[in-house]
Parts: C-alpha cells; structure tokens; sequence
C-alpha cells in the first residue's frame, strides 16, 4: 500500500477520518498539526515561537514544519505505509515535501475530503476535544464530558472567530494550489466530505480497495 495524504479545508474530517483509517489499514499516523501543537507546549523559545503562529491560525515555517516531518520519517521502516494529515500546505511545502518522499523512496496518493466553507465553519466552530484522551467531538454531540473516559471536553485554542477566518483564507491562498497541482499529477482523489462520519469512511475504503 501506498502513503496516504489526507488534504480538505479546515474542519473537513481530515483527523477524524485519519484516526479511523489509520486504525483500520495499520497506518501509521503523522498528524501535523498534533506535531506542531506538541512543539508548542514546550516550555522553549521554539515551543513559544510555535504557539503564537498557531493561535493567530497562520503557518509554521516551512524549516520547522519539514524538520518535524522529516523526524518522523526517518524512523519508519520503508514498507511501513504512513498517512499524512495536514502537510504538504504551500506550494514551497510540496517541493520539500515531494523531495522528502523520493529521498526515502516513498510514494503517496492523496484523498481530497471536500466539504463547503459555511460548514467548515460551523464544524470549527463547535468541535470540542476531550481535556483527557484527546477524543475530538462534532457540534451535534451535547454533553459536557467525554463519552470514552468522563473527561471534561474543551475548545481549541485556535477555533475561535479570528483565528479560524485567518486558517481559512490561508487554505484559500497556500493550499488550493497544492491540491490543484495534485490533481494536475493525477495523485489525488475526492470524497465527499459532507456526508455522514460513517460514510465519509465507507467512500475512503472502496477508493482504497481500488488502488
Ligand atoms: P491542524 O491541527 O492540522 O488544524 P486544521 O488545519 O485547522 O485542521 P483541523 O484539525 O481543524 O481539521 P480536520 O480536517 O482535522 O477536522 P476534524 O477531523 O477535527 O493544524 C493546526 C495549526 O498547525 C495550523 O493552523 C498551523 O498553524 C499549523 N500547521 C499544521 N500543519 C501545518 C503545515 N503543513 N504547515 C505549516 N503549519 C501547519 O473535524 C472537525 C470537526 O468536525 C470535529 O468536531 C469532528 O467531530 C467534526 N466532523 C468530522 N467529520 C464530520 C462529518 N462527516 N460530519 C459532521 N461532523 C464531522
């Protein structure tokens, strides 16, 4: 199996989908923004650099962000099949990220999880993640605390008004591009994003069973 990439627009499931996926395919999972939040609550010039680029909802720089992933790379057996989550984000990002790949003899095909800017917005908007375990919870979910392990469930720093205007309008700018250019090579596919959780899964997999 190849490497997997998932792209989509803040808020399209991108985790939420690579959790499961991952789970099911025995992948393993490099979650960017997990990465880059880690970095962030280091008590470092770097780990406070980090934070305030994410909390304003703009990108990390490139050398950092190609660092990290580079990091993880290096220590993944060759026939182990990973899936990215969040990278390659910028034109300058897919060269160093298409370099990085070729350099560990790695090939990838990207699923594009496609969903509308209104409800992006409202996913952003209401998501809540579990203070605990991490578990990442949908508007429609109504109680206070996790259902997995009674954990308190809280917002992300980033999803507040300004900062996710600012992620978006950074997709629009830094990574449509990207997917264009995917798309252009013949490397990415679309689901629909806006289906049910559940469904969203069974289109991924019979794309999957395909490859
Ligand atoms: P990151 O953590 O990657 O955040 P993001 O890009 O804003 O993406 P999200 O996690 O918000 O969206 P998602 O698609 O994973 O949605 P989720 O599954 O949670 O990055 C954070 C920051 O790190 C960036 O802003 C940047 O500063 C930095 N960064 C990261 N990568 C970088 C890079 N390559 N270069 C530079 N900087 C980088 O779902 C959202 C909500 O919707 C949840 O509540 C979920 O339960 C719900 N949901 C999911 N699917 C459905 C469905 N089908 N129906 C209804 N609800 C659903």
């Amino acid at each position: 199996m190849k490497d997997l990439i998932f792209f989509g627009i803040q808020g399209s499931g991108k985790g939420t989908q690579g959790f499961i996926i991952a789970k099911e395919y025995g992948l393993e999972i490099f979650e960017t923004g997990a990465a880059l939040r880690s970095i962030a609550a280091q008590d470092s010039e770097l780990g406070k650099k980090v934070k305030n680029i994410i909390e304003s909802g703009n990108l990390v720089t490139n050398e950092i962000v190609m660092q990290v992933v580079e990091d993880f790379i290096v220590n993944v057996p060759a026939n182990q099949p990973i899936l990215f989550d969040g990278i390659p984000r910028s034109m300058p990002q897919k060269e160093s990220f298409d370099n990085l790949l070729q350099k560990y003899e790695r090939e990838a095909i990207g699923i594009l999880i496609d969903i509308s800017l209104e409800e992006a917005k409202n996913r952003l908007l209401g998501r809540r993640i579990c203070s605990l375990c991490k578990k990442v919870f949908p508007v429609s979910y109504i109680n206070d605390n996790c259902d997995k392990c009674e954990g308190i469930l809280q917002k992300r720093s980033d999803d507040n008004e300004q900062a996710i205007i600012r992620r978006l309008e950074n997709f629009d700018k830094e990574t449509v591009p990207v997917i264009d250019k995917y798309f252009e090579e013949g490397k990415i596919i679309r689901v629909d994003g806006q289906l049910p959780i559940a469904e969203v899964t069974k289109d991924i997999k019979n794309i999957l069973t395909e490859l």
